[in-house]
């Protein structure tokens, strides 16, 4: 059903501007009829990671369904989670189009949206119309473009969706709002953590425990990255993401033209440095918390190389546009066979079994 939808809708979609076609695949999501012959997914593919438990490793990252119109169908997709957003406190519009651009024969995507949402009213109200239907939803939070407290969004959004986020992801890391990625730094960083870790310990009476994940940036120096995950392991959060799309431009790209809008790099061109970055970062948390690794994941070879690079989960947005729904259902089977191949039983065997080895390889280009 999957592959037949794909083999139809992708030609098409491809055609059209490639905003346009996000829409209509989001549209078109929503009338997808439940697949009836769905197995569950074996036990063997289950992960627990932030005192969840998650039924598949395979998540729908972040900036595909902001304003979770789409959440329910992509969790019937066979997605083990799906994380909402980036949401924003007010509705923002996001940057003029074109913003969106496909550079086909790489299999990447540069973006410069903006956070583009419909605010925190609209989607809170769909969320909490859906919550009873289950399933891992993460809410990925942002502030606003001309918010006076950049900080002080966070906080609100935390207060705001503790009651139906699985969990939080703070994103500091987005290019495309200026200024935002500065939040990085070591001191901006260390406060806006210590305020979104008190305002989750406030509402935990209510809401319950509700983990915090940190995603940041694939572009930062090691530098960066030592006190960004030192920061992270003091403060205590319960994960990293890694990473969002880059600002670099791989000097291999063919699609040159399309490579020089402005924007964040996402895709194929993206994997060898959020791979590095993630093995990084991987090496230097210790085991503190588990890593969730996205950037240019579209096989399952390419989630097993993720996964061994210090991935307890995974994360995939711009390879959907190039091979459709299907990958999902195909990188889980693939896993599953390699689970069954080596004679493991579970993926957590294999996390970060490369980690080493990859830092000490040259830098990526
Ligand atoms: C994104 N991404 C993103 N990330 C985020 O934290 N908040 C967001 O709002 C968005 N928006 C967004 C829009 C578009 C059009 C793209 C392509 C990407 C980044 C995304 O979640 C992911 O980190 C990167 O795209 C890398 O993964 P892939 O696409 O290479 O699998």
């Amino acid at each position: 059903m999957i592959r037949a939808f794909d083999a139809l809708t992708l030609p098409l979609l491809r055609k059209l501007d490639a905003e346009y076609a996000h829409g209509l695949a989001i549209r078109g999501l929503r009338f997808l009829p439940p697949p009836r012959l769905r197995r569950p997914d074996s036990p063997r593919l289950q992960v627990r990671a932030f005192g969840l438990n998650f039924p598949n490793p395979v998540g729908m990252a972040a900036g595909f369904d902001k304003n979770a119109e789409a959440t329910d169908a992509l969790l019937r997709l066979g997605f083990g989670f799906v994380e909402v957003g980036s949401v924003t406190p007010l509705p923002q519009v996001g940057n003029p189009r074109p913003r969106l651009f496909r550079l086909e024969r790489d299999q990447g995507i540069v973006n410069r949206m903006g956070f583009n949402n419909e605010g925190a009213e609209i989607v809170l109200r769909r969320l909490a119309a859906r919550a009873h239907h289950g399933g891992i939803v993460g809410v990925n939070v942002g502030a606003n473009k001309d918010s006076p407290n950049r900080t002080a969004d966070y906080v609100k959004l935390i207060e705001i969706f503790a009651p139906v986020a699985s969990y939080f992801t703070i994103n500091i890391s987005s290019p495309n709002t200026p200024g935002l990625r500065n939040l990085q730094k070591a001191s901006a960083l260390d406060d806006l953590l210590a305020q979104v870790i008190e305002a989750r310990e406030r509402v935990r009476r209510n809401a319950g425990e509700t983990p915090v994940l940190l995603k940041i940036a694939p572009d930062l120096t090691l530098d960066e990255l030592d006190d960004v995950v030192h920061i992270a392991r003091r403060r205590k959060v319960d994960g990293m993401i890694v990473a969002n799309t880059t600002l670099s431009r791989p000097p291999a790209l063919r699609e040159q033209l399309r490579a020089e809008e402005q924007g964040g790099l996402s895709g194929r061109p993206l994997f060898r440095l959020s791979t590095r970055m993630l093995a990084e970062t991987y090496v230097r948390v210790e085991g503190a918390f588990p890593l969730i690794g996205v950037g240019g994941i579209d096989s399952g070879g390419s989630a097993l190389m993720k996964i061994r690079a210090g991935a307890s989960l995974i994360q995939i947005y711009s390879a959907l546009v190039y091979k459709g729904l299907g990958l999902v259902d195909e990188i889980k089977a693939d896993l599953l066979s390699v689970l069954r191949r080596t004679n493991r039983e579970q993926l957590s065997e294999i996390v970060g079994a490369d980690a080493a080895q990859i830092t000490a390889e040259d830098w990526p280009v």
